[in-house]
Formats: C-alpha cells, structure tokens, sequence
C-alpha cells in the first residue's frame, strides 16, 4: 500500500527512481512522484496523479535529469483524493519526504502547524510530517535528532524516505509498522519497500529495524540506533533474481505467475519432504507444541484467508484437530479466546498485512503459539512469528494472488500430513501417498491445466455481457468457490457470490432467473450426486451452468450442465488446489475479455499496510 524507493550514487537518478516504481507500482496506482538532487538546480520534485505512465511524460518533456540521488513513491490514497497536489513527495523548500503507511495523528497535528503559520498545500497526512520535520530543523542541531524527535510525535505507520535541500546526495530513512529495506551496490545504495524494486541494481540488502534511523551516502548505508551509535549488521542477498520481475514474454503478471505455479509448488514443498514423508523440523516448528495443540486458529485476510479454508478442510480431515478460521481485521476485535493450547497460523503473502500483523501480536499477547506461512523474507509476519514456513513462490506482481495461494494451500496441505502423523491419525502410507500427491501429482495436474488454456478461455465467452452470476460447491468446493469468486470480482469487477450448493435454497436462489451464469465446482467426488441436486435446482430456473469436476464419475454432472471441464486425474484431497489453477485463469480471462486491467484493477493495491 504505497511504494517508496530512493538511491545514492547512482548515475541517473530520474531513470532508476521512475523503473523502481513500475515494480513497486502493484502497491498503488493513483499517482507518483520523486524529488532528486538537480546537479544545476538543486532539490527539485516532480509528481503527477494517474499512472506512472503520467509522471514519466512529465519527465520526458523536462529531458534529461542530471541527478545522482533522489526518493521517489507511488500511492494508494488514503488521505486525499489522487490528485497532483496530493502525490507524493511533500515538504518544503528544505525537506521533502516520501511515506508508506497513515499517520493518525495528523489532525492533531496539522492544526498545530496552522496555528505556527505553515500553509499546506495537500490534504494529506505525509505533508503534515513533512512540515513537522521542517519546523523540528530550526529546534535540534543535526537532522538526525530532528528525525528522532519526528518520530517521537508521529502515531501509526510509516516508512519514510528524506532528502534535505541542504545535504546533496544523501538520502533519510526511517520507518515504523510499515517495511523498508536497505540496498547496498557497487557504489550506490537504495532504499525500497520492497526488494524485487532494486533487483536489477542489487541484490544484497539489510532490513532497517523499528528505532534505527538510515542515512544513505556515498553509496553507502550507514544504520545507526536513535541516539546515533551505528550498528554494524551483515548484508543478506535475495535469492530473487531480476527475472521475476519481468514479464518474460507474457501480456500480464497475472498469466505469468498462474504459469509459475508448477515450479513454485515444487520449489516450496520439496525441502519439506523427507524420504517421501512430510518433515517441517528444519523449519523451527515445535512438533511438541502442535501435537498439544487443543485447536489451531488461522488468521489472514483476503485470498490468503481463503487458502485457510481449504487446509482446515485438510487438517480436520487428515489430522481430525479442530480448526477455525478468522477474518484478521475481526478476529482483533472480538476479544478473542485463546490461550497456550492453541497454535495460531497466520496466512500471508506479503509478511506486511497490517491486520494480520495486528492479530498475530494478539495471539502472541495471549499466549498461543504462533507459526506463520509467508513469502516475502524477513517480512513483519515472519519475524514477529514463533516459527515461519516460508513459500518459495518468488515475488508476486499482479495484484489478484493466484501462485501465493497455490503455494500456501499446498504447503498447508502438507503440514496437515504431518500434523495427522504427529498426533497419530494418519498411516504411514497413507501419508506417502498423499506426499506424493502433492508433490508430484499436484505440479504435474498444474501443468496438464495450463496445457490446456485455450479451452479454459473458452468457458468465458457467457460473461462478455452478464453483470452477476454465481460460483457454486459443497465443502472444499464452497472453500475454493470463495476464491475463484473474489479472483473474478476484483480483476472484472463483475458481481459474483460464492456460495455453499446446498445453501441456495434457503433464499438466494430467488436470485437465479433465465441465462444468470452459475459456476458449479464438484471436485468433491463423494458429494457429486447432491452437487448434480443442486445444479439441476439452479439450472430448472433458467441458469447457465458451466461445471468444472474432479474425480470419480462425470457424465450425470455433464447432462445437466452446459459445459463441464473435467480436471485431470489427482487425489480427492488434493484436486481442489489444481481447480483453482483453472479458476484463476478463467477469471484471467474474462478479464482480458471484458477489457479490464489485470494486473492493476481499480481501488486496489498489493500488500494492504493500512487496517
Ligand atoms: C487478492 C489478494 C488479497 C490478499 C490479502 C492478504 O487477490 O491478493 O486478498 O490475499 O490482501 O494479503 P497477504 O497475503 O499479503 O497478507
């Protein structure tokens, strides 16, 4: 939710701030800006509303930038509408910043700044920090006690990025809640949100930990505590590589990471495996804690909430321990009940989900034991966690999650195996066997899916015109039926609601009326005769069916539906992963059908850093 970036040392600024924020441009698209150190003209700011596309028309009818230094943000509104006026950076003639996160107290804040006679130009929060930083300069003698003291005067969250009219070529940062990480090159240093913005200079990187305070010069970074003793800390090196952040021939991210799923399936499972049975102990997982556990409780928002559903399914089946899932933003809310005996798994791609990170400090509050299943390195998530099973999706781009959730489902597939075996509920066969599902059945059914995408495409062609229709499932299809829902809505911004089969009939089904799509799933072979029930109720009231089935027998579900794609051969158990794989790319393709941004739909932003 929004996106920062800066450099020193580099040799030309206005290019590698502008193509650092097309990477980090999936974190918000209603404007962007920079601000550079002009070798002629000083500390100079650009910003446009819009795309980055629109800033960089601005930069080009300027020519060429002379700057070697500079922060540069794109934004998801939150405090003002996306407009120019309020893009990023803001500040004054002496300082101007770039944030990623809220300041709460801004009102507050603001008005106390009136009152001192300072004039705002935006009706943002970032322009008030900015101005307080500004004031703070004429009270403390270095800047950086005039940070500490800003931060001491901000609540809520933020990353922040600075530039001081009066210190070329060096760059201030400083962040709270939100992330920032720390590049170091040959010569040169950045500063980012997130690291797949900075790949094609570097690789090699430090996290900045709440309470430090970051001054990037002379292509260097030096980090120091608040009081300025400097900490000395090893680089890291990011196994990504600038490919992933690349299109790599393909019209979007979105299809370019649905294809990826085979190989990430495999690269996130098989270092879990061990001779053919699932093994998380390199992970750091107490295996004595989880074999206590009286409940386990999943935490996590959106699509990664979702990923929940499908693995209690998958542990209460397997493992027979009761699980529950929660909606983070309401979980916190809700005084929930926990204590030591239960485990808490926190769901997320990004590691930086504000709600899920406020629940999880709650479970940890409360005592229970928190295990996290997250992608991004280092993220918030994974370190605030007791343990963390990290996916090896690489970076996700597209805004709609489609391999993080395959990974996740997979690998909570996986640990619902172990659990099973570590609480005695599953044979030792029976556990081979579903490894081996998972990690050569599932890859393999993905890759068959994707073979066939033109047939898959194809199922679209009834939602070029509808403005509603419904995804239909009983058990883990309701659970997956929820995704595939939610994967439609927000790329095509076509209504649809997911709903559990049976529960149509108790009112919404006064919903259905001639030619209304209903998209029946059945990969729950054992349900297939109430599924075929309840499709032939919907399709008596005039609704298009298109079906997509798993396992067992097929032709009954094909005689009542007007089209039925049968997926390839898999465990029951795991076959409900592989249909999300073809739902995803249905939902691609009614959007590129309808004529809609994939990658980048409107109102949202990846990484959802606010609550
Ligand atoms: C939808 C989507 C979101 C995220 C949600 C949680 O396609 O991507 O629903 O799943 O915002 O994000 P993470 O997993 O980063 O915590």
């Amino acid at each position: 939710m929004c996106g920062i970036i800066g450099c020193t040392g580099v040799e030309n600024a206005g290019e590698v701030l502008v193509s650092g924020l097309r990477t980090l441009e999936y974190r918000g698209y209603d404007s962007a800006g920079i601000a550079y150190f002009d070798k002629e003209k000083g500390l100079s700011v650009q910003k446009a509303a819009g795309k980055i596309r629109a800033l960089e028309e601005k930069l080009s009818a300027l020519g060429e930038i002379k700057a070697s230094s500079g922060i540069g943000h794109t934004r998801w509104a939150t405090h003002g509408a996306p407009t120019d006026a309020n893009s990023h950076p803001h500040g004054s003639a002496r300082v101007q910043l770039v944030h990623n996160g809220i300041i709460e107290n801004y009102a507050e804040l603001r008005a106390e700044l009136l009152g001192l006679g300072y004039v705002f130009s935006s009706e943002t929060d970032t322009e008030v920090a900015a101005l307080l930083l500004d004031r703070l300069l004429d009270a403390y003698a270095s800047k950086r006690e005039a940070i500490v003291a800003l931060t001491g005067r901000l609540t809520g969250s933020y990353a922040l990025g600075i530039l001081f009219a009066d210190e070329p070529d060096t760059v201030y940062a400083v962040r709270r809640g939100s992330p920032l990480m720390l590049g170091v090159g040959e010569g040169k240093s950045f500063l980012t949100s997130d690291l797949t913005a900075i790949l094609t200079h570097t690789r090699d990187y430090l996290v900045l930990e709440e309470g430090e305070i970051a001054v990037l010069r002379d292509g260097g970074v030096l980090v120091m505590k608040e009081d300025g003793t400097p900490i000395e800390r090893p680089l890291k090196r990011a196994d990504w590589d600038a490919r992933a952040v690349r299109l790599e021939g393909h019209a979007h991210f979105m299809h370019k990471e649905i294809f990826e799923e085979p190989t990430a399936i495999v690269s996130t499972l098989r270092p879990r495996v061990a001779g053919g049975l699932p093994d998380f102990s390199p992970d750091g997982v107490d295996a004595e804690r989880l074999r206590r556990a009286e409940r386990i409780v999943f935490i996590a928002c959106g699509t990664a909430y979702h990923a929940s559903l499908l693995a209690r399914r998958m542990i209460e089946r397997e493992a027979r321990i009761p699980v529950e899932c929660e909606i983070a933003s309401e979980f916190r809310y809700r005084d929930p009940i926990l204590s030591e005996r239960d485990v808490v798994v926190c769901v997320s791609q990004s590691g930086e989900t504000a709600d899920t990170l406020a629940a999880l400090r709650l479970a940890k509050e409360r005592g229970a034991y928190v295990v996290s299943i997250v992608n991004v390195v280092g993220s918030s998530v994974a370190r605030e966690s007791d343990a963390v099973i990290y996916t090896h999706a690489g970076p996700e781009i597209a805004v709609a999650s489609t391999k993080a959730y395959t990974v996740q489902t997979a690998i909570l597939s996986l640990f619902a195996v172990w659990l099973a075996r570590l609480v005695g509920k599953c044979s030792e066969a029976r556990a081979r066997e579903l490894t081996e599902a998972l990690t050569v059945g599932l890859p393999g059914a993905v890759r068959e899916i994707l073979a066939r995408e033109e047939e898959i495409k194809a199922l679209t062609a009834p939602l070029s015109d509808v403005s509603y229709l419904f995804y239909i499932g009983r058990c883990a299809d309701a659970d997956i039926a929820a995704e595939a829902s939610l994967k439609l809505k927000e790329i095509t911004y076509l209504h649809s609601e997911a709903y559990a089969a049976g529960e149509l009939k108790h009112g919404t089904i006064s919903l259905i009326e001639q030619g209304t799509p209903v998209i029946a799933l059945s990969t729950e072979a054992e349900l297939r005769e109430k599924m075929i029930a309840n499709v032939k109720e919907v399709a008596a009231r005039g609704a298009r069916v298109t079906a997509f089935a798993a396992g067992g027998e097929t032709a009954h579900l094909a005689e009542v539906s007007d089209d039925l794609f049968v997926l390839p051969e898999l465990d029951a158990s795991v076959a409900p992963i592989a249909a999300v794989t073809v739902l995803q790319m249905f939902a691609y393709h009614a959007a590129v059908l309808r004529g809609c941004d994939v990658d980048q739909p409107r109102n949202l932003a990846k990484s959802v850093t606010v609550e």
